[in-house]
């Protein structure tokens, strides 16, 4: 029986660190394990300018407790106005490492997104000359299509349409949760140095929708994209646990008080920064694949953003009681309900 294992110190390729209170109270539970992470900009108002991700870098960076190492990775929200020439200087100082398309409406904080691709175009071509990745959040928001097909509409529909029209352009597509999207991700180009990569949350390793409706609704398993059926969930761990560099952990970790959870009309959003590696490790020790966590959380993601692997490491061990898991973390707003996976875990981070 394996009951420990060292890995290089993983990166979270898709983070919600929020602002204010709640930035203070969630940072240091990615700190704690992850290097780096790449900060979503769905903030209100969102980050769209080089200026605004600037100082949301520095309050991200005051917010980090004395002692802790943590670098984040800055996004640009896409809007239909923003210019070409500020993306490219904020990329040329190294200030941002991806812009973040989101279709307007298809989920929090997404109303300033695009509603017309043809009006980001500029900005596409000009991110495909620098080398500068966009991160799709990949659903379609047109109300004829069923919430459970709108990741597929969109890869059709949108994102194919996308690259042909953008050659160069190097897209992640985010927090994919259908065999659909695994199956475009492997059909384009190659596993190494390839245009295309894809983000896998923690949580849609774990859960398939009857998580979220069987036995009464569960809003903490309620998130963006929805989680589908089991089919695409063990597609989303064949993927995850392959070894295939194209495929790296993004956990989506998104706080909501439970105050906005537990209600009429619940935020999406799964909280795991706190367990998320512990989970993992369980995933792929499901999978017999505990070999291959560490491209996974560690090393695919550095390859495909072109940054050097972090130089230090993160030990898990594996314990025959199950560990603890705190059940919510304390903010000034309210508690935060970390995931619940729904089996005892055996993991931890030493
Ligand atoms: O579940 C989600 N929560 N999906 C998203 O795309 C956004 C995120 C959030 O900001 O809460
Ligand atoms: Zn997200």
């Amino acid at each position: 029986m394996t009951d420990s294992l060292t890995i290089t110190r993983p990166d979270d390729w898709h983070l919600h660190l929020r602002d204010g209170d709640m930035l203070r109270a969630v940072l240091p539970e990615t700190a704690r394990h992850f290097g780096r992470a790449i900060i979503m900009p769905n903030l209100v108002p969102p980050v769209v300018t080089g200026d605004q991700a600037a100082a949301y870098r520095d309050r991200i960076l005051a917010a980090l407790p004395q002692g802790m190492s943590f670098a984040p990775l800055m996004t640009l929200y896409l809007t239909e106005d923003t210019d070409p020439e500020d993306v490219a200087a904020a990329h040329a100082s190294g200030l941002v490492t991806a812009v973040k398309l989101y279709p307007a409406g298809a989920t929090t904080n997404s109303a300033s997104g695009v509603t017309n691709f043809d009006k980001v175009r500029p900005v596409l071509e000009k991110m495909a000359e620098i080398g500068l990745p966009l991160c799709t959040h990949g659903e379609v928001t047109d109300p004829d299509i069923d919430i459970f097909d709108r990741e597929a509409v969109f890869i059709d529909r949108v994102l194919d349409p996308i690259r042909r029209a953008t050659p160069g352009l190097r897209v992640v597509m985010e927090h994919i949760t259908t065999a659909n999207a695994a199956d475009y991700v492997r059909s384009q180009g190659t596993v190494d140095g390839g245009d295309l990569g894809a983000t896998i949350t923690t949580h849609h390793l774990i859960i398939n929708r009857n998580a979220i409706l069987v036995g009464g609704i569960k809003p903490h398993y309620y998130c963006l994209p929805v989680a589908k059926r089991e089919e695409h969930r063990l597609a989303l761990r064949a993927a995850a646990t392959s070894g295939d560099k194209r495929f790296f952990l993004g956990t989506d970790s998104a706080p909501h008080t439970d105050a906005n959870k537990l209600s009429a009309c619940g935020c999406a959003g799964c909280f795991t920064a706190t367990n998320t590696m512990a989970l993992l490790a369980h995933v792929f020790e499901e999978d017999g694949a505990l070999d291959h966590l560490e491209g996974f959380a560690s090393k695919h993601g550095p390859a495909f953003y072109r940054l050097p692997e972090n130089k230090a490491t993160l030990t898990l061990v594996k314990s025959d009681a199950p560990v603890h898991i705190p059940q919510s973390i304390a903010t000034p707003d309210g508690p935060v309900t970390v995931f619940d996976p729904g089996f005892p875990v055996h993991w931890t981070v030493a």
